[in-house]
């Protein structure tokens, strides 16, 4: 490994600036946290703008930072730790049995006929299987695409459709809340709506739900692990820019984007991230409560940790069960020293009794890493003093890969401030723009928060299968300027600190899950009653934000009575439950007879929305029927 510039001699201004004004010196340097099985030949191509491509020729593995090139050191320190409060399990993988797990996983795969390039879709719960998933296809050069375990048939569907995935892994049912979720009737109700057909559907048994097989397509891994017991699979080298894994994300359309990333830029992004900003040193224990299907589980459940040696706690189960304790114990019994978050989960715990916080020692914690979601100021002050331990927001998205604003302890002791997420990190040329002339803003002044391109190691590469889509959507709405947009508003203070402000598009966040308001609507207008809706992101104390939809019904009658409206809006979240998962259910489907609209037609969500949040709706002149409007203020009694 080679030295890497950092910390005591450094300020993250100095780094930062480091970091664009020589981008090839700064992240040479960082490419010597990991390993490189061919050195590479150059460190950035930014001939084609805005694609960037890293480390161009050099060849690494993303399994192989993370696993095999721990063996010789902490063979027998803890690697993977399973604690699941919903089925009463607790596991330690040390790297050796993580290695051979991993293995195994690798030749069962490439027996169901996956090679370099293929897709492999993982659709699991939080179980060590679908770590031993993803770092397999990352051994073998194969792409995992996992697709979060709340969702439903049809966001299965569409994600089968994109990836086109040669095999989908899976279990029989996940568990929340101590409620058993099955997974395999909703798999197979999202293979039979897709046009793509797996050719093969690899099952895990837990054991906790009825897993009726289709003979020929799907396999048991349990009888596949015991026939690969002995295998050995060599890590595949792969070229930095192949690609590692696709992720969907929701934006403005329907149609979730599949997010691609590469490898050794994602490798370098993440090693450089676990010094510089979450300060783990190997054998030490990370535990992130988030789940593997999003990215903040792909980074820093998976990936950053393993890359760091550092042993990462995989937690299936809720934060206040069996009681609020809980994570504070697993943060005391495994000696945790550094946790990531999100503040919905501080929220759900603010509500329970506060003494939770100081029955275990957790003074082996750093810090508290919260994102996903605005960290209210609020919660930001109660966890942080409860716990007494440093709470660090940061801001980023699954496009991104790795924190955009924070602050990054490991260059500088930089105070942080309530409400701010922090400071640009390196390699982000971050710049507040004005969304109608492009123009650079000063402090104070709000703006869409946007990253001059090239992006950094560690973001997305491009748009699965779709180049046009990925420059049409995040480099083309900032006027006269090429430069990414995070379809985020954000405003900067006089010393440097960011202030995230909400979305700029139709994107909400819901306890940290992003969603489409798009995806939710077309999901309702399936519905056979409805003719018309509109979901809007409500402000909600627990959640950040939860999903209204009004509706338009083809007869107004149906919902006539109290009772068939009840009926009508149970029904309707039941279709949403069905095709997209209950994450996207909307709090409250309201039936209205028109939605308000500008007289070209553009239903005014924004207008929707402040009304719901009893703020000022604006300049209604362009508004087409005022009696729609009057109609929302009714039905939500925010009149
Ligand atoms: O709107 C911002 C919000 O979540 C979006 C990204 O969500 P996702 O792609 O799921 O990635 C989450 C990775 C942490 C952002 O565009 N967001 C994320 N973190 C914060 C935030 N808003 C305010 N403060 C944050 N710390």
């Amino acid at each position: 490994m080679t030295a890497v510039a950092n910390s005591s001699s450094s300020t993250l201004a100095d780094f930062h600036r480091r970091s664009i004004e020589d981008r090839e010196g700064f992240w040479r340097e960082q490419a010597g946290l990991i390993d490189w099985h061919r050195p590479f030949d150059q460190v950035l191509d930014y001939s084609k703008p805005p694609f960037a491509r890293w480390f161009l020729g050099g060849e690494t593995n993303l399994c192989h930072n993370a696993v095999d090139r721990h063996l010789s050191t902490q063979a027998n320190q803890p690697a993977l730790i399973f604690v699941s409060t919903e089925t009463d399990q607790e596991r330690t993988y040390t790297f050796a049995q993580l290695h051979r797990e991993v293995v195994r996983m690798a030749a069962i795969i490439q027996s169901l006929g996956v090679v370099r390039g293929d897709r492999v879709l993982i659709y699991m719960p939080m179980i060590p299987e679908a770590a031993f998933a993803m770092l397999a296809c990352a051994r073998i050069g194969a792409i995992h695409s996992v697709v979060f375990g709340g969702f439903a048939s049809h966001s299965l569907a569409s994600r089968i459709d994109d990836a086109s995935p040669k095999l989908i892994i899976s279990a029989d049912a996940g568990s929340r809340g101590g409620k058993v979720v099955p997974y395999k009737g909703l798999l197979d109700e999202g293979i039979a709506l897709a046009s793509s057909k797996p050719a093969a559907v690899l099952m895990v048994n837990r054991g906790l739900a009825p897993l009726e097989r289709v003979p020929g397509r799907d396999h048991d891994y349990a009888a596949l692990r015991e026939r690969f017991f002995e295998a050995e699979v060599p890590v595949t080298w792969l070229e930095s820019n192949e690609v590692s894994y696709t992720l969907y994300t929701s934006g403005t359309t329907g149609r979730p984007k599949g997010v691609q990333r590469d490898v050794g830029g994602y490798a370098v992004a993440l090693a450089a991230s676990m010094r510089h900003i979450f300060c783990g040193n190997p054998g030490e224990t990370y535990f992130c409560t988030s789940d593997i299907g999003w990215v903040v589980g792909h980074s820093y459940i998976i990936y950053g940790p393993l890359i760091a040696g550092m042993a990462t706690i995989l937690y299936e189960g809720l934060p206040i069960r069996p009681d609020a304790g809980i994570l504070w114990r697993l943060v005391e019994k495994y000696r945790v020293t550094v946790m990531f978050s999100a503040p919905t989960a501080v929220r759900v715990l603010k509500k329970q009794d506060p003494s939770w916080l100081t029955r275990y020692d957790t003074r082996s914690l750093r810090a508290l890493f919260l994102a996903g979601e605005p960290l209210d100021e609020p919660t930001a002050r109660w966890i942080s003093e409860g716990l007494g331990r440093p709470i660090l927001d940061n801001y980023w998205q699954t496009e991104t890969g790795w924190p955009i604003l924070t602050v990054a302890h490991g260059i500088e002791k930089t105070p942080t401030r309530f409400g701010s997420p922090g400071m640009p990190m390196y390699g982000y040329d971050l710049k507040l723009l004005h969304e109608q002339t492009g123009e650079e803003l000063g402090a104070n002044e709000k703006g869409v928060v946007a990253i001059v391109p090239p992006l950094p190691p560690g973001c997305m590469q491009t748009v699965w299968g779709d180049d046009v889509r990925f420059v049409n959507t995040y480099f083309s709405s900032i006027p006269g300027k090429l430069a990414y947009s995070t379809f985020d508003w954000g405003i900067r203070d006089a010393d440097g600190y960011y202030f995230i402000l909400g979305r700029t598009d139709d994107v909400i966040n819901v306890a940290g899950h992003r969603l489409g308001t798009r995806e939710i609507e077309e999901s309702i207008s399936s519905h056979p009653a409805v003719a018309e809706c509109a979901v809007v992101g409500v402000a909600d104390t627990l959640k950040g934000q939860v999903a209204m939809a009004f509706t338009v019904l083809k007869d107004s009658g149906m919902a006539s009575s109290p009772e068939s409206a009840m009926a009508l809006e149970g029904d309707i979240m039941a279709v949403v439950d069905r095709q997209l998962g209950a994450v996207a259910r909307p709090a409250r489907v309201f039936f209205v007879n028109g939605l308000p609209k500008t007289r070209s037609g553009k239903v005014l969500r924004r207008t929707i929305q402040a009304v719901c949040e009893g703020r000022d709706p604006g300049d209604l002149t362009t508004i087409d029927d005022p009696s729609a409007l009057e109609q929302v203020r009714g039905v939500t009694g925010k009149r």
